[in-house]
């Protein structure tokens, strides 16, 4: 079975055919539905109270941090109290589009690093063109102290070490069966499987033979038969392990 460790089906392009979607999953068992602003937090909340297999991720991703307050804080660590809620994310830095300046996105990264160390949740982390920058907050803000994935690995070897050092995981997707993508493949092939959670990104990032089109969580399949001939081991294991990984890093119990 799979676990999608990050998506987005609050994202309005499941708005004509989000149920037909969801219950025509082929062999996933759980998703995590990931918040990006303060906008989404009712939507993913919504998503998880409907659909058994889903858990919600609430926090505002770094291009959404420009209006922030702290009432918005208060507001998050309201919702951090209900029980589907099993992450804070998807925070962290973009320096690709860079639409909020740098030291605002900082301060709100850290800001939400410290509310998940306050409620004892792990973190889903964006880093686009941040490698630096966010290994440095990760380590200053002891985000080892509640552990959390990488999500969307964009980074090199040298940067995947300093996030297994920080105990926290790698999230690999579509990205990992793109044919020039030689990077993540070497991550893949560095980072050991019990460190490795799987994702979507959807309804963005859809692996090969779908790239460009709209992603949905069980097109992982994909993506664990790309892991399974980068590590030259079955495609049943990546997919068994990694579902753990998934269950272990949000604390899931059944
Ligand atoms: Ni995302």
């Amino acid at each position: 079975m799979i676990f999608d460790s990050h998506a987005h089906y609050n994202d309005s392009k499941f708005n004509d055919d989000r149920d037909e979607v969801l219950k025509n999953l082929d062999n996933v068992k759980y998703i995590m539905n990931v918040a990006d602003s303060m906008k989404s937090l009712k939507k993913v909340i919504n998503i998880a109270d409907k659909y058994p297999f889903i858990y919600a991720s609430v926090g505002v991703h770094p291009e959404e941090t420009g209006e922030l307050t702290s009432v918005d804080m208060d507001t998050l660590l309201e919702y951090t109290k209900h029980k589907k809620v099993k992450a804070i994310g998807e925070i962290g830095l973009d320096y690709y589009w860079d639409s909020v300046e740098r030291d605002i996105q900082k301060k709100w990264f850290a800001r939400q690093i410290e509310l998940a160390r306050k409620v004892n949740l792990p973190i889903i982390v964006h880093d686009r063109e941040a490698h630096g920058d966010t290994i440095d907050i990760l380590k200053s803000e002891n985000a080892r102290d509640v552990g959390g994935i990488l999500h969307c690995f964009s980074g090199s070897v040298e940067m995947a070490r300093d996030v297994l050092n920080l105990g926290m995981y790698v999230g690999i997707g579509g990205t990992v069966t793109f044919k020039n993508a030689r990077k993540i493949k070497e991550v893949a092939e560095y980072v050991p499987m019990d460190s490795i959670v799987l994702e979507t990104d959807a309804p963005y990032l859809a692996p090969e033979p779908f790239r460009g089109k709209r992603n949905s969580s069980d097109l992982i399949k994909y993506v664990i038969e790309e892991i399974s001939r980068i590590k030259g081991i079955p495609k049943e294991e990546v997919e068994k392990i990694t579902f753990e990984n998934a269950k272990r890093v949000y604390r899931i119990e059944d």
